[in-house]
């Protein structure tokens, strides 16, 4: 297991009695690109996760290495500084450790080695259970006493310091997540409740295009954003309480449908409604209605790809494919987007033959191997025993 040669490897290079920190990826099941426009998501901690094993080490330094896919070794000062790197988890490292120093938390040397079997830009969220973990993990050590909301909007900083305006559904996710349950989270107000997800007779299953995307370092995520707020911008001019889109009703955003950029118009819509699409999605769960909960999926992916514009080729074959087999009630990309995983819904009886058919017409249509997951909702970052 990864966590166990984690901390093999910091025993044998480091210290005997490490600390021992789990923090999970996470998967949504609806309400993408909601979170940065004070919507409802529905996501959730999974069992995939990064582990790190850290201990005290009497210096000023952070030694941090990655253990495994990335062989790569840092060292920053108690202020951030040190050596140049080129490794890119190296930046959010760095990023935290400001972020901080920034906010007055005491800061001592700690090595850190870390590992996970999260595969990365695959929409699952590797960059939340990194910040996460690490600025969880520092606060345990050093006796910060950070709580789980702070940790969350420090993880949100350093990946906007990165270049990628997220909200804080990953981050929710990482640090609420509960095993067995989705956090239907709402991003006005963080306030949130446990939702069961599980339909008696049906499984959800992760699709891995295999398309991976950096979002931080392309645009596209932050343009969608910039359209949002483009239409906030002139939403106020007829109503000055709006704050966000999710002030602005499907009506309120008709009535200036004639005055704003058509792709704005069309993207700010998508959010609108996507909020819909959650609010439905918890109903549909609540009543044990799989038929519905796939149609709010197939609904959710339709709209993103065409009026949000952030999926692709590959990703839409994968969700059209999928509806072509017996047993599958609904499919949808998850995340950020133009690559990453889809979630899929599909009868148990079904499950093996439907999902060896879309893994080999997917290969067959694009030459890329997919791979695939039965979705494991597990718990939030925490301290494990060593
Ligand atoms: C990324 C961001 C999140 C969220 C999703 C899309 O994962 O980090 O804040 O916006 O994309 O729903």
């Amino acid at each position: 297991m990864i966590k166990d040669s984690v901390v093999q490897f910091f025993k044998d290079n480091y210290s005997p009695n490490p600390v021992i920190v789990r923090s999970p990826g996470r998967v949504n099941i609806i309400g993408e690109h909601t979170d940065y426009n004070l919507g409802f998501v529905l996501p959730a901690s999974i069992e995939k996760a990064i582990y790190f094993a850290l201990q005290l080490n009497g210096t000023n330094t952070f030694n941090i290495e990655a253990f495994l896919t990335l062989p790569e070794k840092i060292s920053l000062d108690a202020k951030g500084n040190g050596p140049e790197f080129s490794c890119f988890w190296g930046k959010y490292f760095k990023a935290i450790i400001e972020i901080l120093n920034e906010k007055n938390y005491p800061l001592k040397g700690v090595d850190f080695v870390f590992g996970g079997d999260i595969p990365i830009g695959s929409g699952l969220s590797s960059s939340a259970a990194l910040c996460c973990g690490f600025t969880y993990a520092l606060s345990k050590i050093l006796h910060l006493n950070i709580d789980r909301t702070e940790i969350a909007k420090i993880g949100q900083e350093a990946e906007h310091r990165i270049g990628l305006n997220c909200g804080l559904m990953d981050q929710y996710a990482v640090l609420f997540g509960k095993k067995g349950n989705a956090l239907f989270l709402d991003c006005k107000d963080l306030s949130y409740k446990y939702v069961p997800i599980n339909l008696v007779g049906y499984s959800w299953v992760l699709i891995n295009s295999k398309i991976t995307h950096e979002l931080a370092v392309g645009n596209e995520y932050n343009e969608r954003r910039q359209s949002c707020e483009a239409i906030v911008e002139k939403a106020k001019e007829n109503n000055s309480n709006v704050a966000s889109l999710r002030d602005v009703s499907e009506d309120a955003i008709m009535a200036i449908k004639n005055d704003v950029d058509t792709t704005d118009f069309k993207r700010a819509l998508y959010v609108i409604q996507e909020n819909e699409r959650v609010l439905k999605m918890i109903k549909a769960l609540e009543n044990g209605d799989a038929k519905e909960v796939g149609n709010i999926l197939l609904a959710g992916h339709k709209s993103m790809s065409t009026d949000f514009e952030i999926s692709t080729s590959e990703i839409d074959y994968l969700v059209n494919v999928s509806q072509e087999q017996d047993g599958v009630v609904g499919s949808r990309m998850m995340g950020g987007g133009f690559g990453g995983c889809t979630i899929n819904l599909i009868k148990d009886k079904n499950v093996d033959k439907a999902v060896k058919k879309i893994l080999t017409a997917y290969k067959e249509e694009t030459g890329i191997t997919p791979e695939c997951y039965h979705l494991q909702i597990d718990d939030s970052v925490q301290t494990l025993n060593s």
